[in-house]
């Protein structure tokens, strides 16, 4: 997800900026112009974000992942040396054109009819506009979307592994999905999921805040006022996150990076006594 462009602009403006804003202007900066580290976007993602923001407006285009984290998610696939990419939430194929490319750099050639990336996406028209990003990113051959219900398209890629698996649709699903991934054995042995939302924003008044700060170690009471839906969704990531914190077969770790990453990764048995 992409970070809002800050209000304060001006050099002035930047001066009176408390701590705790100077530090969401500069998350904000790096994500769109991220040079503190090695670019690796691929040229055609800032059109994708351009032309998804005149289709369907910046609300909704802030679901793309952004340049920062598309980065961050490269070098992922670079670090486990993945093969084949499993995403569930592909939108309109930004972070799948990310790692389409990654799996380039790791030397993966597409063959036959089995394509490394397997996009999983509920949406019709996403997936169309997706498919004519990925020709114009020359990454047509590397990436298959799959339409319909991931709740029921998942479980159907029993028999493929998959070295990374990005969980990045619907909120409330995340812990069928993550069941599934691995009762299904769709993740590679060394493989690893990348869990896209899992702090912040919406969650975090789910999340028991700590002593001293509050006697009593409660969770907020936030109305969520006009948005159900979002208290749902915090509801549910706070669930998905206690319910991974608590799993034997996995080991978990949380990057406060974004609106927050889980990345997880199975103990093989002989780690799991
Ligand atoms: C946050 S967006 C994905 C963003 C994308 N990964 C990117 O970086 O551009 C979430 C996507 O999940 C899809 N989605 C929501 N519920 C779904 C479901 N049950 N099955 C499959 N896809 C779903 C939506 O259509 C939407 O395109």
């Amino acid at each position: 997800m992409a970070y809002e462009a800050p209000s304060k602009t001006t050099r002035e403006e930047l001066e009176t900026a408390t701590a705790q804003e100077l530090r969401s202007i500069y998350a904000y900066h790096i994500s769109v112009n991220p040079n503190l580290t090695t670019p690796s976007i691929p040229p055609t993602i800032p059109k994708v974000y351009e032309d998804t923001v005149a289709m369907h407006g910046e609300g909704i285009a802030q679901m793309a992942v952004s340049h920062y984290q598309g980065m961050f998610q490269n070098f992922l696939v670079g670090l486990v040396n993945a093969k084949r990419v499993l995403e569930i939430g592909t939108f309109t194929g930004s972070s799948a054109i990310f790692f389409a490319n990654a799996l380039k750099r790791n030397g993966v050639k597409p063959s036959g009819t089995n394509k490394p990336v397997i996009g999983l996406d509920i949406s019709k028209d996403y997936a169309k506009i997706a498919c004519a990003n990925f020709a114009k990113a020359g990454v047509e051959d590397y990436i298959q979307v799959i339409v319909g219900d991931a709740r029921k398209n998942l479980a159907k890629l029993e028999g493929q592994v998959f070295d990374v698996v990005f969980l990045d649709a619907d909120k409330t699903s995340y812990k069928d999905y993550y069941d599934t991934v691995l009762e299904k054995n769709i993740l590679a042995e060394n493989g690893i999921i990348i869990a896209d939302n899992t702090a912040f924003d919406c969650v975090t008044p789910f999340v028991n805040i700590p002593a001293p700060v509050a006697d009593d170690a409660a969770p907020l009471n936030v109305s969520f006022s006009g948005h159900p839906e979002r208290k749902e969704f915090g509801k549910a990531i706070h669930e998905f996150n206690e319910y991974i914190r608590k799993d034997p077969r996995t080991e978990a770790v949380m990057v406060p990076l974004f609106t927050g990453i889980t990345l997880i990764r199975r103990l093989n048995n002989s780690n799991n006594n």
